[in-house]
């Protein structure tokens, strides 16, 4: 990664990217005659918890800055995404955010906000092979590098840890580099014969429903001959342990996840799944934010990394993660706000 501190002007990206020349500090064309900003926020889905709370936050904190924000979720459909772009792009939105389904098809949405002269933050996801403005991530990599860290931390003594892996949804990029981050930590145990890898399948979409068949399918190849579950997210690790639970194994088999959802946090707090990755979501929506205004202002953005897209170098903001299970899920998610402790401990 690219940590050199790099001064991105807008202006000129879009102008040297897409052929259109914007005014460096002035409004653009369609903010002249608004008085509030108008961004587009264009999501893949609701269906997952954590994509709830990152509408909510970014909402919230564009209001706050001044700005409107007009929403519209795609249900995983890639159509339908591209028909939300378009809607937004019709509604002249004055800079668009997209949370991909999928990143390489979003190129297109990509290429038509920028006819339109809209500058593109790509949001958690990236969207690849296009002329992106900026993307706003957590470090995925390490994502995935401590998923499995917690794994190889529990390798028994003298023995090996057989795993089963679940990964994301092939279409999200990010579903790729979580299993990069968990190959970097994991490879050199399966070589060195401490860690085995019984099962593995990518669960499409990223659906619970889809984990439990990956899970289901691991029971019947290998019974009830394994100590882990490496799933990648907390969606996935819930249909997981819901497989789990009908066999009588919830609670005795380590499985991870990500997201710190509720239902997650809870789960960890009654033992059926170990850990989760806590990321910040209010820091990457209010950030994403306040970027988006400043786009939308045709105001230069500051970024500190670049992210190889396959086409260019995209300007990065990367937000850091911590990895939480029992002991440290007050000290993380419930001190931040993100989680109520009556909620997580409800019942107990
Ligand atoms: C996000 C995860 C999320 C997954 C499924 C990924 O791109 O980074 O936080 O769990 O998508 O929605």
């Amino acid at each position: 990664m690219n940590l050199r501190l790099l001064l991105v002007v807008v202006s000129c990206v879009l102008s040297v990217v897409t052929g259109l020349v914007v005014s460096r500090s002035g409004s653009g064309p369609k903010t002249a005659s608004r008085q509030r900003p108008l961004i587009g926020l264009s999501m893949d889905t609701l269906k997952e918890e954590r994509w709830q709370s990152d509408r909510d936050l970014f909402l919230k904190k564009a209001d706050e800055l001044g700005a409107d924000v007009a929403v519209q979720s795609a249900n995983s459909d890639d159509t339908r995404q591209i028909m939300d772009v378009t809607s937004l792009i019709t509604q002249k939105v004055d800079a668009l955010v997209i949370i991909p389904h999928n990143g390489e098809a979003m190129a297109k949405a990509v290429a038509m906000a920028h006819e339109a002269g809209i500058p593109v933050l790509s949001y958690d996801r990236l969207i690849t092979g296009c002329d992106l403005d900026l993307y706003i991530t957590f470090d995925n990599v390490k994502v995935g590098e401590l998923q499995a860290k917690f794994l190889a931390d529990r390798i028994p003594a003298g023995g090996k840890l057989r795993l089963v892996r679940i990964y994301g949804a092939k279409t999200d990029n990010n579903a790729k580099l979580f299993k990069q981050g968990q190959d970097n930590v994991l490879q050199p145990l399966i070589a060195a014969g401490k860690v085995e890898v019984l099962h593995e399948d990518w669960a499409d979409d990223w659906k619970p429903e889809n984990a439990k068949k990956i899970a289901n399918a691991a029971l019947t190849k290998i019974g009830h001959n394994f100590d882990a579950i490496l799933a990648s997210n907390d969606g996935t690790a819930g249909g997981a342990i819901q497989a789990l639970t009908e066999e009588g194994l919830a609670g005795k088999v380590i499985v991870t996840g990500q997201d710190a959802d509720l239902a997650a946090c809870q789960r960890i707090v009654n033992g059926t799944q170990t850990m989760t990755i806590y990321k910040p979501i209010p820091q990457l929506a209010n950030r994403a934010a306040e970027i988006a205004v400043q786009l939308a202002k045709r105001r230069p953005i500051v970024a500190k990394a670049e992210t190889d897209n396959g086409k260019i170098a995209v300007p990065s903001v990367l937000l850091d993660i911590v990895a939480v299970t029992q002991d440290n899920m007050r000290d993380t998610v419930v001190k931040d706000g993100f989680r109520k402790e009556a909620d997580v401990y409800q019942g107990k």
